[in-house]
């Protein structure tokens, strides 16, 4: 077929099988997908349009990443106008303005002592650029048997080998070899017996931090460089620390001089009513890693915050050299960079970092009267993301929570899942009224799957 033909059939009106053939869909039932698209052409605040005209209600800030809804003013201008005033400067040996400005505003909104940033183009980059700094730190200040890396059970770090080797999803690891030497797993804090329907953090599962020790005795600290954590692990299913459980963490990494690295990918920019969760929980680590809500979701970005003194172990040696070898050809593009200050703009002017709070409890409220509807194991919710965990189907996991997402989908709701666990992340933005209309429509869908 000649290319104006091809680009032809891609109308929307005419979408096919064969013309959705092409792309591999990434963490996609591509057979179920192609066969029954599901297709955005637009978005506009709290909503998306379909291929077919309809309009759906975003309940999960696209991929967690549109905090501030779609199609913001502020942030598309900046990138128009960034792109015609220059599109791209060399990262590496050279500068452009708007990335040290974009550096200089971020590290405002981390604790004091944590203010340096080096920037990534995804979570997952975040992730391998925060392993390797904790490495190569504990390597430069003379510490060089601390070459393990710890994580956790269920964590999601993204789908680089040293995030999937940190992580702790098994379908997500198993056809990847052997990954990274060196990384052990503390337990999850997942307790249904002992915490379903609790509204904010469960009050039982401190303890489960002590898992740390059990390694740390295990390994030698001596051979420990960091512990990585999500402080709410997200695409597992949203599990929430219990009361005291980041804190134990915290001390016991202090106690034995391994790093504290948190995964605020999801967390981070006013997911649960606070700017960070360093903020929230009151619990500052030494590394945290960001991305998604950086630029909003609209320009691919990444940040990895630091503390001064890890920054300035690097900063040794001839001046001449490279102080830390490694870096992106993106890393703080000048139309990412332009994008997330306008982000910031627009969580600025209109107070979104912190509007969660004054939204918690009417989420709470609505997300929790789902309970006592068919399936429904637990609820759980911080900030403003929510779980509702279904019962898996007997031999079928999965399905019911897939059968879930379309439904939802076909009545005009965005939500997300993994496996049977349904999450909801909507944009700050949203109005009460939508938080309603959002819970009515879900226990609509949930009545009626099977
Ligand atoms: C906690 C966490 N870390 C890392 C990632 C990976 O981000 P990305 O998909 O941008 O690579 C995600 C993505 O959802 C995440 O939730």
């Amino acid at each position: 077929m000649a290319r104006t033909e091809a680009a032809a059939t891609l109308a929307p009106d005419t979408l096919t099988a064969n013309n959705l053939e092409a792309f591999w869909m990434p963490f996609t039932a591509n057979r179920q997908f192609k066969k029954a698209p599901r297709l955005f052409v637009g978005a506009e605040g709290m909503h998306y349009r379909t291929v077919d005209g309809r309009t759906v209600l975003d309940g999960t800030s696209g991929l967690w990443c549109c905090n501030a809804g779609h199609g913001r003013p502020r942030i598309v201008e900046a990138i128009a106008r960034q792109a015609k005033e220059m599109d791209y400067a060399p990262a590496f040996q050279m500068g452009h303005p708007k990335v040290f400005e974009l550096a200089a505003r971020l590290v405002t909104y981390m604790p004091p002592g944590i203010d340096h940033v080096f920037f990534t183009n995804s979570g997952s980059e975040s992730v391998e650029t925060g392993l390797k700094i904790a490495l190569a730190y504990q390597r430069v200040i003379g510490q060089g048997t601390r070459f393990r890396l710890i994580g956790r059970e269920r964590a999601y770090h993204g789908v680089n080998f040293g995030g999937l080797s940190v992580g702790g999803i098994a379908p997500n690891r198993k056809f990847f070899g052997t990954l990274l030497a060196g990384v052990d797993h503390m337990r999850h804090t997942h307790d249904l017996a002992r915490n379903a329907f609790t509204r904010g953090q469960p009050e039982h599962g401190a303890e489960l931090a002590d898992d740390l020790e059990r390694l740390v005795a295990l390994h030698d600290p001596s051979t420990i460089a960091a512990v990585i954590v999500e402080p709410v692990a997200g695409s597992t299913g949203v599990l929430i620390p219990p009361k005291g459980y980041l804190e134990k963490l915290r001390a016991t990494c202090d106690k034995h001089g391994i790093l504290l690295i948190f995964d605020e990918v999801i967390t981070g920019f006013g997911r649960l009513g606070a700017p960070f969760a360093v903020d929230y929980f009151g619990v500052t680590p030494d590394i945290v890693l960001t991305a998604k809500g950086v630029t909003n979701g609209t320009i691919p970005m990444g940040a990895v915050f630091v503390k001064r003194e890890i920054y300035d172990a690097f900063m040794h040696g001839p001046e001449h050299l490279i102080e830390f070898v490694h870096g992106y050809t993106y890393s703080g593009n000048p139309v990412a960079s332009a994008a997330g200050i306008g982000t910031l703009d627009t969580y600025e002017e209109e107070g979104l970092l912190t509007r969660g709070a004054t939204l918690a409890d009417h989420w709470a409220d609505a997300i929790h009267s789902l309970k006592g509807l068919p399936h429904v194991i637990d609820i759980r919710n911080c900030g403003l993301v929510g779980a509702i965990e279904l019962e898996p189907m007997a031999g079928a996991p999965g399905k019911r929570g897939f059968t879930a997402f379309v439904d939802a989908f076909e009545k005009n709701l965005l939500i997300r899942v993994t496996g049977d666990i349904i999450a909801l992340s909507p944009p700050l933005i949203v109005e009460t009224s939508q938080i309603d209309q959002m819970i009515d429509t879900l226990a609509g869908v949930l009545k009626s799957v099977d």
